[in-house]
């Protein structure tokens, strides 16, 4: 009947979509091994002792913090210069706005956060394989939101 049909199709979607997703996550090289937050006055974070100067700090042999600050309408570092890491390194990223709601959005990974002023948002990834990703801003953030977006290398 048509009814198992759909039934069928619908199983084929689900099918198809946790590949999709398991691809992005294993395909392409990265991991992401956890996340957790923390949080400040949106007030502070341009006088943060990290946020302040936000960039990539080495922090073992092959691991890596990363501060971003996401503001209107540039990812500091990210969008003047890229944020550049060495492969085979885990990463852990440290994102925050001292302004409004952005997201900090690793294109062609599952690398996608929304940042909401003061929270910190954090996330932890391996990156096996060099390569290019895009920066975006999922979250409208004003007229130029369209146009926040940055880079990030792994060399
Ligand atoms: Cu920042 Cu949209």
């Amino acid at each position: 009947t048509y009814e198992k049909l759909w039934l069928v199709a619908a199983m084929v979607l689900i099918v198809a979509f946790i590949g999709t997703i398991t691809y992005g996550s294993v395909g392409l090289g990265i991991a992401m091994v956890g996340d957790d937050s923390d949080s400040i006055d949106p007030n502070d974070v341009l006088d943060d002792e990290e946020f302040g100067d936000p960039g990539v700090q080495q922090v073992g042999e092959d691991e890596y913090e990363v501060y971003v600050r996401a503001q209107t309408f540039a990812f500091i570092p990210g969008t003047t210069e890229p944020i550049e890491i060495p492969e085979d390194s885990e990463v852990t990223f440290h994102v925050t706005s001292p302004d409004v709601i952005h997201s900090f959005s690793v294109v062609g990974t599952n690398v996608n956060t929304m940042v909401i002023p003061g929270e910190v948002a954090s996330m932890t990834v391996e990156f096996d394989e060099p390569g290019e990703y895009g920066l975006v801003c999922n979250e409208y953030c004003g007229s130029q939101h369209h146009e926040m977006e940055g880079l990030l290398v792994v060399t």
